[in-house]
C-alpha cells in the first residue's frame, strides 16, 4: 500500500496509477457524482440514481459498475475508471468515487455538478470493510478483527480516515449547495423516504407507481438476487468467504466487537469527531 502521491492517504496502485489523469477528468454539467468511503452504500444509492434515471431501459442489463463507473480504478482487469466514465452514453453519466473531498479532480467543482455523499456509521462501516477486504483480492490483507479495527481507527485503510473522510465531506456541504449528503441508516429507515429527498435534489418527478417499484427493486434481498449489482461476475471476489452484498443491517457491529472495544473505539471516537452538527446513528 502506498499514499496518493503526496498527500498522505492511504491507497494501491490500482487508485493511483491513473492519479494524473484522474485529476485531470473533464467533468461535464449534467454529471452526478456518488460518494462514499468504501462500504458505506455507494453501490445501492448507484443503483437508486441508475433506477431513477435509466429503469425502463436495457442498460439493466449491464454490471452496475460499469453503468456506474469507479472513477479512480484503474488496472489490467478493469482498465480505467476514467477512461469508461469518458464512454458512457448516457446523460446524465452517473460517477462513482470513493475519494477525499480534497482530491476529488476540480472540474466537478468548476462545472458545479451535483453530488451526493453517503456516509455510515463507524461501526458498521467498519466491520463491512473487513469481510471485504477479506473476500476481495485487489484489497490488502485484512489480517485479523482486532488489528484491524486499530488501523481503521489510526486511518490506515485504503482510502484513509473514515473520520477525515466524513467530515472533510460533511464542510464541504456548508459551502458548496450542491452536496447532497445522505446516512446510510436513514435510507435503511425508509428508503422510500430517503428516494423523495433525492428526487428532490436532483430536480426530478417520477410517479408513485414508478417510486415504489424503484424502492422495491433496491431492496437488499432484491439486490442480492440480481447479478447484475451483486457483484457475481467479478472474478477477483471470492463470495465464498463473504458476499458483496453481505447483510446490509444497521448494527451488525454488535456482532463484531468485544464490550472492551466499542469502549476503546467510543472513546477515541469523541476526540476525532468533535463537528457536532455530525451525527451518526449506530442503531435503528
Ligand atoms: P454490509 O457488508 O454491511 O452488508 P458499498 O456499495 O459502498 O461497497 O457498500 C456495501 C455495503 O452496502 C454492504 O454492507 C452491502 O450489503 C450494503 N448494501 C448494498 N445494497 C444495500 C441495500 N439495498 N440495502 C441495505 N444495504 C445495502
Amino acid at each position: 500500500m502506498s499514499s496518493a502521491p503526496g498527500k498522505g492517504v492511504s491507497m494501491t496502485r490500482f487508485f493511483t496509477d491513473n492519479w494524473e489523469n484522474v485529476q485531470n477528468f473533464q467533468a461535464k454539467p449534467g454529471d452526478i457524482l456518488v460518494a462514499t468511503y468504501p462500504k458505506a452504500g455507494n453501490t445501492w444509492v448507484s443503483y437508486i440514481l441508475d433506477l431513477l434515471y435509466f429503469g425502463q431501459t436495457e442498460r439493466q442489463t449491464i454490471p452496475i459498475f460499469e453503468r456506474v463507473p469507479l472513477l479512480e480504478l484503474t488496472s489490467p482487469g478493469f482498465g480505467s475508471g476514467k477512461d469508461a466514465v469518458d464512454k458512457l452514453p448516457t446523460s446524465p453519466r452517473v460517477i462513482k468515487t470513493h475519494l477525499p473531498v480534497q482530491f476529488v479532480p476540480k472540474s466537478f467543482w468548476e462545472q458545479n455538478c451535483r453530488i451526493i455523499y453517503v456516509a455510515r456509521n463507524a461501526k458498521d462501516n467498519v466491520v463491512s470493510y473487513f469481510h471485504f477486504d477479506r473476500m476481495n483480492r485487489m484489497q490488502p490483507e485484512p489480517g485479523g478483527w482486532s488489528s484491524y479495527v486499530h488501523r481503521f481507527m489510526e486511518g490506515k485503510l485504503m482510502f484513509g480516515s473514515w473520520y477525515d473522510h466524513v467530515n472533510g465531506w460533511w464542510k464541504k456541504k456548508q459551502t458548496y449547495p450542491n452536496l447532497h449528503y445522505v446516512f446510510y441508516e436513514d435510507l435503511v429507515e425508509d428508503t422510500g423516504r430517503e428516494i423523495e429527498k433525492l428526487c428532490c435534489f436532483l430536480g426530478l418527478s417520477r410517479s408513485d407507481e414508478e417510486k415504489k417499484r424503484i424502492i422495491d427493486r433496491s431492496q437488499f434481498d432484491n439486490m442480492k438476487k440480481d447479478d447484475m449489482v451483486n457483484y457475481s461476475s467479478i472474478a477477483v471476489m471470492d463470495f465464498k468467504i463473504s458476499p458483496f452484498m453481505r447483510k446490509g443491517k444497521v448494527g451488525d457491529w454488535r456482532n463484531h466487537f468485544s464490550e472492551a472495544q466499542s469502549l476503546q473505539f467510543d472513546e477515541d471516537y469523541r476526540k476525532k469527531m468533535t463537528d457536532v452538527t455530525l451525527q451518526f446513528r449506530c442503531d435503528i
